[in-house]
């Protein structure tokens, strides 16, 4: 495939809610994205993808969309985001938009029209079923929240059927059978890129075409009854149509990126989304590594993962590297040492997640270290899906001191608290409350603590990234992995015809003996790229590695 902007682009998502609030209500906004352009310059992104911004009620914090084509005003104005649009391109930062498909809000004119009787002209832009001769739900259908009693129907009253919703019921399922709807959709899309926007992440599109029949599940039954069964709703026969629709009637005009949020992916399925000639999506976002994990994937794990995945490069595909999102826990928390070596890890996490093949995603607070919350209140959390699980174990009878601490560990603020720009109150963010607790650590991890310090995690992203534009090795290189059975190390080389770089890490508190291979260990060996602190360079390959150790080399003869 001919090379795109986007194969050698580095992505920041970045969380508008909790990035910086301008005018004191405790929200951030698009004045305080534009106020800190620079800085997002200065760390060398090359594209920023905006969780959703539209007008939403807020249920899932704007994955449930009320109007597709406004702009919230918690975050701003239309106006707003025209200048946000000038000035990133002025910067040289393309945007990227949240396309939220399978799912609108309830609030959405389209659903309030659709409930008010069976023959609204809007009624199937939604998924009605009439309930079973018992009354009951058309199937045993869970929703991905937990919510209520569990089911994923919601009884409507006015017209005596139930809608379909796999997350909250304020979050009705669109129906991608009906034409109409398509049709919007594919408008909308069209006024987004004809405003100059440069492309999508597609949120939860793997699972837009439902199960025909709507067949009870027969997976993963909840002690409420209820089957959360995400393989039995993802990659339906069908799906590759309606993604093909999108791209026919909107993505092929225009020179933007399309991300597929792709749950239940494997190479094998995700290939028939990515493959360039298909005329889909660009690349997919797995769960394979990040993900809410009750335990982390390991070094060996992860080395088996990014192997199987890299080699969707060579069947005309492209794939997302990103260690966590605002899904999920903090990958310094998760995958580093949050205390101890808690800047030297997030620079080693830094590392593997720029060094690998495809298209690097950062999730905003990364570069700055940020860590997990771990509130000491249920009250004080706010994603639905924290809250859906912690009643739903403890009406289980689960001892609820208990729940909280299973929960804290994968809930999805741990991702979503304030950023920490300052050591001052509310860490900087806002001079009003803010939406969400800041987390306790701001005095010590905040942006301009980072920025002035000798051994800033801002900086080093900021030099990688940079080592990584002038290195193609990173975007054509074919990935070697060394020790690939060791739980320590990750240890690899990217090359190129150009050029060969070697990347060595020790993901652990404990020093990690290594050994390569002779044709390795017959370069010259330069260092380029390490976290090792105050330290002479080396110059030969080490015996040894430091904890936490992150150390690039480029190799000649
Ligand atoms: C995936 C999004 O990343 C997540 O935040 C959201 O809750 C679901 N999709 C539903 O839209």
């Amino acid at each position: 495939m001919e090379k795109r902007w986007w194969q050698s682009a580095v992505i920041y998502e970045l969380y508008c809610k909790s990035f910086y609030d301008t005018n004191g209500d405790g929200i951030g906004d698009l004045p305080g994205v534009i106020e800190k352009l620079p800085v997002l310059a200065e760390l060398g992104i090359d594209a920023i993808w905006f969780t959703p911004i539209y007008v939403s009620p807020q249920t899932d914090n704007g994955y449930d969309v009320a109007d597709y084509e406004a702009i919230d005003p918690r975050y701003g104005t239309m106006e707003d985001f025209k200048r946000l649009l000038e000035a990133a391109h002025g910067h040289g930062i393309r945007i990227l938009m949240d396309l939220v498909l399978n799912h609108s809000s309830d609030e959405h004119r389209w659903f309030q029209e659709s409930r008010k009787s069976k023959d609204s002209p809007y009624r199937d832009y939604y998924i009605w079923r009439a309930p079973k001769a018992d009354g009951s739900e058309p199937n045993n259908m869970g929703n991905y929240f937990f919510e209520g009693k569990g089911s994923a129907w919601e009884f409507d009253e006015t017209t005596g059927e139930y809608y379909l919703h796999y997350y909250s019921k304020k979050m009705p399922d669109l129906n991608w059978e009906y034409a109409p709807l398509r049709e919007e959709i594919y408008r909308m899309v069209r006024n987004w890129l004809d405003m100059g926007v440069d492309g999508f992440r597609l949120d939860v599109i793997g699972q837009i075409k439902k199960p025909a029949g709507f067949p009870d599940e027969t997976r993963r039954i909840m002690p409420n009854g209820y089957a959360v069964d995400r393989s039995a709703r993802n990659h339906i026969p069908g799906v590759h149509e309606l993604i093909h629709g999108l791209y026919e009637n909107a993505f092929r005009y225009y020179d933007i990126m399309t991300v597929g949020e792709l749950s239940g992916s494997t190479p094998e399925i995700a290939i028939d989304y990515v493959n360039h000639d298909r005329g889909e999506l660009d690349m997919n976002i797995h769960f394979e590594i990040a993900g809410r994990k009750e335990v982390p994937t390991t070094p060996r794990q992860y080395k088996a993962i990014e192997k199987r995945w890299s080699s969707l490069l060579s069947k005309n595909g492209w794939i997302v590297q990103y260690l966590t999102n605002h899904d999920g826990p903090r990958q310094v928390s998760c995958f580093g040492n949050d205390t101890v070596y808690r800047k030297k890890s997030a620079k080693l996490l830094a590392v593997l997640n720029l060094s690998m093949p495809g298209t690097p995603f950062l999730f905003q607070g990364e570069e700055i270290g940020m860590t997990n919350v771990y509130y000491d209140s249920i009250d004080d959390y706010n994603d639905p899906y924290t809250l859906g699980r912690y009643r739903m174990e403890v009406s289980e009878g689960k001892d609820p001191e208990k729940v909280l601490k299973d929960v804290a560990w994968v809930s999805r603020d741990n991702a979503r608290t304030p950023y920490q720009w300052s050591g001052k109150e509310n860490a900087g963010f806002t001079t009003g409350t803010p939406w969400l607790k800041v987390n306790r650590r701001y005095p010590e991890i905040n942006y301009e603590a980072d920025r002035s310090s000798e051994d800033s995690v801002f900086r080093f992203y900021s030099r990688l990234i940079a080592f990584r534009k002038a290195h193609p090795a990173f975007v054509d290189g074919d990935l070697n992995f060394y020790m690939e059975d060791d739980e320590q190390t990750v240890l690899f080389s990217r090359k190129c015809a150009r050029e060969t770089i070697l990347v060595l890490a020790n993901c652990s508190d404990e020093p990690a003996p290594i050994t390569l291979p002779e044709e390795v260990k017959a370069h010259v060996f330069t260092e380029a790229v390490t976290n090792r602190e105050g330290k002479e360079p080396r110059t030969e390959l080490p015996e040894t590695l430091e904890p936490w150790e992150a150390t690039i080399f480029t190799l000649s003869f």
